[in-house]
């Protein structure tokens, strides 16, 4: 395990919890990578505090988040799944990176663009954010990123980032500072629509709870959501950007049944919209319901997962200190 490549990837503890983008654009890949790569999945809660949250609402989602993880499938014995706060060398190779990250960089970020436009109060963690998530992936000299088709943007300035540190401190040093990551985004199922708004996509923080579908969400919430979701009138089951419901609801269906989306939708000829609907339900339904079950259980077993990520932290944190004081020596802090 120690010689693979290594692979980091979060989601953040916020809104109504892991949804089903979540799940889709990266939760299943990285249960599909997790033997070849040496992973590390953490629960961003430093970045959840980037906009307001209510703190007993955050100390249960980030249990839940670790909790989800295990459940739809990683391996805690394989695999570190911990609180990104309880490492804090991540908050202080993000403020090395900080500085070394231009105003105009992080004003480019779209994520920033449509927070921000968002509400009236912008923290300056908002902006800097994308600093802390290069931080998060450069620790552990990551090799790979598994993440949605939104997080492509924050990855490139990531690989700028590492090479920037190279070139600037260690441009004559035998191995290069920080590993320079990949970013790995998913052929199908990297950009999951809302159902309620096909044109905007599936968040955990949408101010309609209707768009989204969530990991907790029961059998019957999940029937009713897809049973309302947004399609058009053109009666017609075909893969088509003209169709962006339609779309939408056979690429869930393709993510899970591992068939194209085109053969999902040959394989509905001929039906109406109520059939392609109920299919796609239950499909969700059938995938989503065991997670739901063993996330309760794990919920209910506080002791396990301390265990958990108390014993990840500490190997994540003596992972992070090796890259933390070479950074540290390289741009010239005194060693301790
Ligand atoms: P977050 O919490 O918004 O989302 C977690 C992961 O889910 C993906 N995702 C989606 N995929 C498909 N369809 C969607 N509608 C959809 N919505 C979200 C995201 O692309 C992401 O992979 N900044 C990150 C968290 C983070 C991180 C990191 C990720 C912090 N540090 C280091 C990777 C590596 C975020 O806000 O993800």
């Amino acid at each position: 395990m120690a010689s693979q490549p290594i692979l980091f990837s979060g989601v953040q503890p916020t809104g109504g919890g892991i949804m089903l983008g979540n799940y889709m654009g990266a939760i299943r890949n990285w249960v599909k990578l997790q033997d070849s790569y040496n992973c590390l999945f953490c629960v961003v809660d430093l970045h959840a505090v980037t906009v307001r949250q209510e703190p007993a609402r955050l100390r249960e989602l980030s249990y839940r988040n670790a909790a989800s993880y295990i459940a739809c499938g990683i391996d805690p014995e394989r695999s570190l799944v911990f609180m990104q706060s309880h490492v804090p060398a991540h908050a202080e190779l993000a403020w090395l990176l900080t500085c070394n990250t231009w105003m105009g960089e992080l004003s480019r970020m779209t994520q920033f663009k449509d927070k921000s436009a968002k509400g009236e109060n912008i923290g300056t963690g908002l902006f800097t954010y994308p600093s802390l998530m290069a931080a998060d992936i450069l620790l552990y000299q990551t090799k790979i990123v598994p993440v949605g088709q939104d997080q492509k943007q924050h990855l490139e300035l990531a690989r700028d980032l590492a090479i920037r540190m190279n070139n600037t401190y260690a441009a004559k040093a035998k191995e290069p500072l920080l590993t320079v990551p990949d970013v790995y985004i998913p052929p199908v199922g990297a950009r999951i629509m809302s159902l309620s708004d096909p044109l905007k996509k599936m968040s955990k923080s949408d101010d309609d709870p209707a768009g989204t579908v969530f990991l907790m969400d029961t059998d019957a919430e999940i029937e009713k959501k897809f049973k309302r979701a947004v399609t058009d009138s053109m009666n017609r089951i075909a893969v088509s950007d003209e169709q962006p419901g339609v779309k939408n609801l056979l690429t869930i269906q393709s993510v899970i049944t591992g068939e194209s989306p085109e053969a999902c939708a040959a394989a509905l000829e001929g039906q109406g919209y109520a059939k392609l609907k109920g299919r796609t339900a239950e499909l969700v339904i059938e995938t989503l319901r065991p997670i739901r079950e063993k996330v309760h259980q794990l919920m209910d077993d506080k002791t396990y997962l301390d265990g958990v990520l108390k014993r990840s932290a500490e190997a994540a944190s003596a992972r992070a200190e090796k890259t933390i004081s070479r950074v540290k020596e390289a741009m010239g802090f005194v060693t301790r």
